[in-house]
């Protein structure tokens, strides 16, 4: 394979060289034709004297050329200071159509006005946005930051199976599908396995992985299938080891993405990375409903007692960013009522925590249950019974205490960019109305 990039391009200089890539533009002069090539690096101009002879065939097959079909070019890269595309040219000598694009449906270069759903219908054409491309960048870097920083701590990552038996965790809306006739259920959560896990002995494990909820709602923030970034981890003390531990990680990926996309994504987005400081403020539910009733005469609806809900976490940024100057924010002790029963208690207190980060929920974490007698009687108070049999026997065999957390991919790739919603993050959006492309 001979293909060279955009961004390797400038190691050519003087070189016949072969270059394939999508047309961008094309600018037809009476004298020259330009054609911008673009690959997912970069772009490169195509220079054609039309007044050279020997250039004949070229012209004419730049004049049939259709803006985004994919080309191959053979020909000498020159340096060419009043190009404003890196100071270079490509010179052709022979032109080959690899793929011809039909008239795209709509210009991926001005979304404005597009309808979303035409733009989730024809995705791929989407993504050529630089916009979209660069987020598909961001996220990876995202991913890439936290990845390394857990192999540097020792993790091991595991791939825990998404057809499961039964019905799993807090029966919260599961995916129910046929299996030989039989049901099988689409996980929700990686929770139960590496629980497992740690009752394995293994310590330290992380997934980053598909997690399937079958909740038939529309926000901009919920997808039925989404990412998840999940840690367990064995021998903490309390769950407060778990949020200091997700601090280091968020700090590692956002110190990642600032290096190398700070930038891009401020000229793009108009969005600064900010990299955290160590501790993120924390603060009890209790606290921050008063304060929200002080500050904002806000009162928790009947059925959001001892939970949030989204205009909470609104609320929470902006008293973090007011009081701590923090984009990030833990709330700790809700109610045992709203929380699974895998959750440790003490004096009947979750020992969990959200994490919330521009507004939103990122995370849910906490210390679980290790000791089978008290995880059995959570399970029987939540009403829990042959469902969550199998995760009970976990337990039996000797288990170290334990804690961990779900980080959303998709909701961090979200908030870092500053898009309006799931639907133009995810790659490819899964809600209740969009199983396609
Ligand atoms: O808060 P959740 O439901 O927590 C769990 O999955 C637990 N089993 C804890 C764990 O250790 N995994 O999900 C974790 C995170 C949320 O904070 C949110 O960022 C994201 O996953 N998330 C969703 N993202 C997009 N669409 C949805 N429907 C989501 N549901 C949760
Ligand atoms: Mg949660």
């Amino acid at each position: 394979m001979d293909k060279i990039y955009v961004n390797k391009l400038s190691n050519y200089i003087d070189s016949e060289i072969s270059f394939s890539g999508f047309v961008d533009t094309i600018r037809d002069k009476k004298w020259v034709q330009f054609v911008i090539l673009r690959d997912s690096t970069g772009k490169v101009q195509m220079t054609i004297e039309k007044s050279d002879e020997n250039n004949a065939k070229l012209v004419e097959i730049v004049s049939n050329l259709t803006k985004d079909s994919v080309i191959k070019v053979k020909g000498k890269l020159v340096k060419n200071d009043a190009v404003k595309l890196g100071g270079m040219e490509i010179i052709p000598s022979s032109i080959e159509v690899l793929s011809k694009a039909e008239e795209l449906p709509f210009d991926y270069n001005n979304l404005d006005g597009v309808n979303i759903d035409t733009r989730l219908d024809y995705r791929w054409l989407d993504l050529r946005n630089e916009k979209n491309m660069l987020a598909r960048q961001v996220e990876s870097c995202m991913v890439e930051g936290m990845r390394e920083y857990l192999y540097s701590c020792d993790f091991t990552e595991i791939h825990t199976p998404k057809l499961i038996k039964t019905a799993s965790e807090s029966g919260s809306s599961v995916f129910k599908v046929d299996y030989f006739g039989g049901d099988a259920y689409l996980a929700q959560s990686p929770q139960f396995y590496k629980q497992m896990c740690m009752a394995a002995g293994m310590s330290k494990v992380f997934e980053v992985a598909p997690a399937f909820r079958a909740e038939n709602s529309n926000t901009n923030r919920h997808a039925t299938e989404f990412t998840s970034f999940d840690i367990e981890m064995s021998y903490i003390d309390s769950y407060e080891d778990v949020m200091d531990f997700e601090e280091d990680l968020l700090i590692a990926g956002l110190t990642k993405v600032k290096e190398r996309y700070g930038d891009k994504i401020k000229e793009l987005f108009g969005k600064e990375v900010i990299v955290p400081t160590k501790p993120f403020p924390k603060i009890r539910l209790e606290d921050l409903c008063k304060i929200f009733k002080e500050k904002y005469h806000y009162d928790v609806p009947e059925h959001d007692i001892g939970d949030m809900n989204a205009d909470m976490e609104h609320m929470t940024y902006e008293y973090a960013m007011e009081k701590y100057n923090s984009e990030f924010m833990f709330i700790t002790d809700f109610s045992k009522t709203k929380r699974p029963f895998y959750h440790m208690r003490k004096n009947d207190v979750p020992q969990g925590y959200d994490l919330i980060w521009r507004g939103m929920e990122i995370t849910s974490g906490s210390q679980r249950e290790h000791r089978y007698d008290e995880l059995l009687k959570n399970a029987k108070e939540k009403g829990l019974g042959k469902d969550v049999e199998f995760y009970m026997e976990f337990f039996k065999y000797g288990c170290p205490p334990h804690g961990g957390f779900g980080l959303g991919v998709d909701r961090l790739t979200m908030l870092l960019l500053g898009l309006n919603s799931i639907k133009e993050t995810q790659l490819l959006f899964r809600g209740p109305n969009r199983l396609t492309p």
